[in-house]
């Protein structure tokens, strides 16, 4: 029974939840204060000019794997933002750490409270900056496809904000709802209340920087995601379980919209015989040298999200049941991590070395090279774009010393192939490496407005099906 009522969404509330907060109305009441603190900041940060529009978007019916999702017209102000978590497994243990074969809590530990808060109100940050870095993309959308697939991912980013808020509330008392307040102050971008992370703060100015995003950035949430659903903090784990099942679409997105780009760029490079990389700018298209060089700087500025290789927090998070490793559960060790090792990379004397360290202070490190993996992989399947067309370039993944401010390569100069550099020999070689103004002018030069249904701009190829089976010349957004 438990199951039935907590997997359906109650939509006749103010609040759309399955945690029956009608309830619990001291939270509710309190959730009830912050919704209009949340929809004064969509308004003012989300994006620019789309009160009017009818968007195809997808909205959470229950949180069943399968057909959660209700798809139709709406207008983005009127989304149904709620809280939604996976049902509650009571016989739920914790499965790693000093507190393995305990059931999980389904309350805060005083011990744990401030990490936990901590944790929560890091994620919690980066969902609305990431609407407020993509604010003003909407004019310059390559089709209407396109444009519907950045609102998807910007309501469900207010929706993850929720999510964390939800907790935040539910959880942390005072302090919580502090935190909640200030999640909605702080902003991308601005000197005075940035947002946390540094990755949160860049600027997404064009469709490359945004599919670029999707792919690298969204996935680090990912793996933080999935590491935060191993915790013991049972809500925190059916939460971010839920959130996982959104950010698999955003992911698809970054894939799909760099790979069109590639398509498209590869297709007009062999149509014409070409390899020059101005002839094949001159085409309107994003030539494969630029296209690495903003691989270069997602995939770095990414990883500075990890923190540090070695942290003894990473391993306290471990040991308290805070944070778990990806795909905790599937590992076969005894899941304490006590007595083991863990070879982590960092640049020494000139060149790069591989250090032995304890196991438990290399979590961070090891969560990268889980994402690395997912990263490669992804960036094999872009291969086959040129390589069926005959194109001799592959895109490829820099070191993961390359471009680094946070943790053991911070510092250091590295070259995409992985050799440490002098710094001056770093300032000759890294304009080559990095998106120029000059190259983000040009992206920049090539983003118009396309908006009648079926069409794209010239620099993207069409997708392979459209959304929910339609056709992709069906009218994605409706402008009245
Ligand atoms: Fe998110
Ligand atoms: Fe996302």
């Amino acid at each position: 029974m438990g199951d039935v009522t907590q997997q359906a969404i109650d939509y006749s509330q103010r609040i759309p939840n399955n945690v029956d907060l009608s309830n619990d109305r001291a939270l509710q009441r309190a959730l009830e204060r912050w919704q209009p603190a949340f929809l004064n900041w969509w308004d003012e940060t989300g994006p620019s000019n789309t009160s009017n529009l009818q968007v195809y978007l997808r909205t959470a019916i229950s949180v069943d794997r399968d057909g959660w999702a209700n798809f139709g017209y709406v207008r983005m102000p009127e989304y149904r933002w709620g809280i939604f978590l996976t049902p509650r497994d009571e016989n739920r243990k914790i499965h790693f750490g000093d507190h393995k074969n305990e059931p999980a809590w389904q309350d805060v530990p005083g011990e744990h409270r401030s990490p936990l808060r901590r944790i929560i109100v890091t994620q919690g940050d980066t969902e609305p900056a990431s609407v407020e870095q993509q604010k003003q993309l909407g004019a310059t959308c390559p089709s209407l496809y396109d444009l519907r697939n950045l609102f998807q991912v910007n309501v469900e980013e207010g929706r993850h904000l929720w999510a964390m808020v939800y907790l935040l509330h539910r959880y942390f008392g005072r302090d919580g709802r502090e935190e909640a307040e200030a999640l909605l102050q702080r902003r991308s971008g601005d000197p005075n209340n940035p947002r946390i992370l540094t990755a949160f703060n860049e600027k997404t100015s064009h469709w490359l920087a945004y599919y670029m995003f999707t792919f690298f950035t969204d996935r680090d949430g990912k793996f933080q995601l999935a590491a935060l659903a191993e915790s013991a903090f049972d809500p925190l784990a059916r939460t971010t379980k839920f959130m996982l099942t959104e950010e698999a679409h955003h992911m698809f997105i970054g894939e799909s919209g760099v790979a069109r780009a590639l398509q498209r760029t590869c297709e007009v490079m062999s149509q014409h015989k070409l390899t020059d990389p101005s002839q094949v700018r001159a085409h309107g298209v994003i030539d494969l040298e630029t296209l690495q060089r903003f691989v270069n700087f997602h995939y770095s500025v990414t990883l500075d999200l990890f923190g540090s290789e070695v942290s003894s927090n990473a391993g306290g998070y471990y040991t308290g049941g805070l944070k778990g490793r990806y795909t905790e559960a599937t590992i076969r060790d005894d899941h304490s991590l006590a007595g083991d090792f863990y070879g982590v990379p960092e640049a020494a004397n000139g060149e790069i070395v591989n250090r032995q360290v304890p196991a438990l202070t290399a979590l961070n490190a090891r969560l990268r090279d889980d994402y690395t993996r997912e990263i490669q992989a992804g960036l094999d399947r872009w291969n086959r774009i040129p390589e069926k067309l005959g194109i001799q370039f592959r895109i490829t993944v820099p070191h993961i010393g390359f471009h680094r401010k946070i943790g053991s390569f911070a510092g250091h100069y590295v070259s995409p192939g992985g050799q440490v550099l002098s710094k001056d020999d770093w300032e000759r070689q890294s304009a080559g490496w990095l998106p120029s103004d000059d190259d983000h002018a040009f992206v920049g030069s090539l983003m118009g407005r396309v908006i009648e249904p079926g069409k794209f701009a010239n620099w993207i190829a069409p997708p392979a099906r459209g959304i929910n089976n339609l056709p992709i010349e069906f009218e994605y957004v409706r402008f009245d």
